[in-house]
């Protein structure tokens, strides 16, 4: 869950990790009265950077619609690239999606929150 300050719920993060590759498939919604502020890139980070130091995630990977500039410009941020679908084949895509993916080794070292 992503939480203001102040206690009220805005959205949240979520992974579905598969140990047996150490890869994990990420999702997120928030509140789009909370759009545009950088929030969304800071909780998904923090979820990135949880998955990896505990959960022994190696490979991120997210599936969106090909029409979702939003959430593409945010994987973006996040250092996320389209790749191929046949290389996940355990994350099946339909026609109007794509898959990005990220390692950890592209993590910002200075990362603060
Ligand atoms: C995808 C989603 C989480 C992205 O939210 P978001 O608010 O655009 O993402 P951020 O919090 O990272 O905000 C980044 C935007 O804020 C701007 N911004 C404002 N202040 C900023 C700051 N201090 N630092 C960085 N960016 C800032 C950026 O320029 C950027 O705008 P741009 O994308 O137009 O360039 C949101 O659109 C959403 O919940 N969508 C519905 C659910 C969904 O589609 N989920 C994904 C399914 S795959």
């Amino acid at each position: 869950m992503i939480r203001l300050n102040s206690g009220e719920a805005i959205g949240y993060v979520q992974a579905s990790v598969f140990a047996a590759n150490g890869a994990a498939l990420i999702a997120y919604e928030l509140n789009s009265a909370f759009w545009g502020r950088d929030l969304a890139r800071l909780a998904v980070e923090l979820m990135l950077n949880e998955l990896a130091q505990h959960y022994g995630v190696e490979h991120f990977l997210a599936q969106l619609k090909q029409t979702n500039a939003r959430s593409r410009r945010l994987l973006e941020r996040l250092g996320f690239a389209p790749t191929s679908a046949e290389a996940w084949p355990q994350f099946e895509a339909a026609a109007d999606e794509m898959l990005m993916h990220r390692m950890p080794a592209e993590y910002s070292p200075d990362f603060k929150c």
